[in-house]
């Protein structure tokens, strides 16, 4: 049956504009980092992405080498595209990266021209698409000069492969250098993509400043730091999760005694503001309004749902942002 979309489906989620831009992400945005690889179940990985859509998720992030294998993930994006979504591709924000391993050899990694745009045509291959909306520097390549990885991304915006460019992982004294290139090129940043979450506050130290400053908005990823701010690991590693998968990224000798009394800890309030603890988890990234998304991994509809719903309660007492802040010191 073909895939119709939810007719309600712009009705609850909050769109947030991008930093100066003209572009509006939603408040919660699909990452196929992991679940939507060729080990994983295709129909899982459909039903993921209509339920997303049909809650009003109209931003999916990718790379270059999510999977397994490398590139499987967009391979997988490609095909529900294909089948199902093709007809809502102007209702839909699709991001991928380079800078990350990808083939043999000296081109095949970091930030030079030669991989950047080389990926970028391989990405576009897997998905059957013309264009992404959003091509990223995934990190700072230390020996290739910033203005050659700024000048790749530029000529994939000014190609027409790339609607925007976008940086992540780039620390805040880059991030003030790259916008300032690609700026200088004609192309604004649009973006920072940032790990962040209760158990990572990297980015609360000067690059939200720094994204302010340039105008640039904030996507953070990992805010339930890959499933750890969840209900989850409690007490055990259940199967099927994250940290039991052989090629999860999530090791389990971070669930340390001390981190699951914190995460009991947390739980507490979240449960006394009616929440769960992913919900919790996730509102309180976003309690900072210069971060434009949240930018979550789910393993089935369910959690999809759960997350979503975080839109019925963002606001925080200052009380129980106090009593957070004492948990997580
Ligand atoms: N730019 C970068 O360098 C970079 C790096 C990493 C990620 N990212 C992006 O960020 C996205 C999200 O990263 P992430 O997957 O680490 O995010 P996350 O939201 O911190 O973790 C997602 C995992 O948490 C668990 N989970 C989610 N919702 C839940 C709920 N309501 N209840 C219980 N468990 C729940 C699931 O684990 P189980 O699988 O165990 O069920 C899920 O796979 C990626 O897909 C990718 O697009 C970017």
């Amino acid at each position: 049956m073909v895939y119709q979309a939810d007719k309600n489906r712009y009705e609850t989620m909050q769109y947030n504009r991008c930093g100066r831009s003209g572009l509006k992400l939603p408040a919660v945005s699909l990452g196929l980092w992991h679940n939507f690889g060729g080990v994983d179940t295709l129909e899982n990985s459909r039903a993921m992405l209509y339920r997303a859509f049909d809650l009003g998720i109209t931003h999916f992030d990718l790379a270059n080498n999510y999977g397994p294998p490398p590139g499987s993930a967009e391979e997988t994006f490609g095909q529900i595209l294909k089948d199902d979504f093709l007809s809502y591709r102007d209702e839909i924000v699709i991001s991928t990266k380079a800078g990350y391993l990808m083939w043999d050899g000296p081109y095949g990694e970091w930030g030079s021209r030669k991989y950047l745009m080389a990926s970028l045509e391989q990405s576009l291959k897997r998905m059957g698409m013309d264009y992404v909306d959003i091509f990223y520097s995934h990190r700072l390549d230390p020996d290739t000069p910033l203005e050659e990885t700024m000048g790749a991304l530029a000529s994939a915006v000014k190609q027409g492969k790339a609607l925007y460019a976008g940086i992540s992982n780039y620390p805040a004294k880059e991030t003030a250098q790259a916008a300032d290139i690609l700026k200088s090129m004609g192309v604004p940043c649009l973006i920072h993509q940032a790990k962040y979450s209760m158990l990572n506050r990297w980015i609360e130290d000067d690059l939200l400043d720094t994204l302010e400053d340039k105008q640039m908005g904030c996507i953070v990823f990992s805010p339930l730091a890959q499933g750890l701010l969840t209900n989850k690991y409690l007490d055990h590693i259940p199967e099927n999760s994250r940290a039991a998968k052989p090629h999860g990224f999530l090791q389990t000798n971070v669930i340390t005694d001390q981190l699951r009394q914190q995460l009991n800890s947390l739980q507490e309030i979240a449960t006394q503001r009616g929440q769960s603890l992913a919900q919790m988890a996730l509102a309180w990234s976003m309690r900072d309004k210069r971060v434009t998304s949240v930018l979550i991994g789910a393993s089935s509809v369910g959690q999809i749902e759960d997350n979503v719903a975080i839109l019925d309660n963002m606001e925080f007492e200052k009380e129980e942002l106090n009593r957070i802040e004492k948990i997580l010191k």
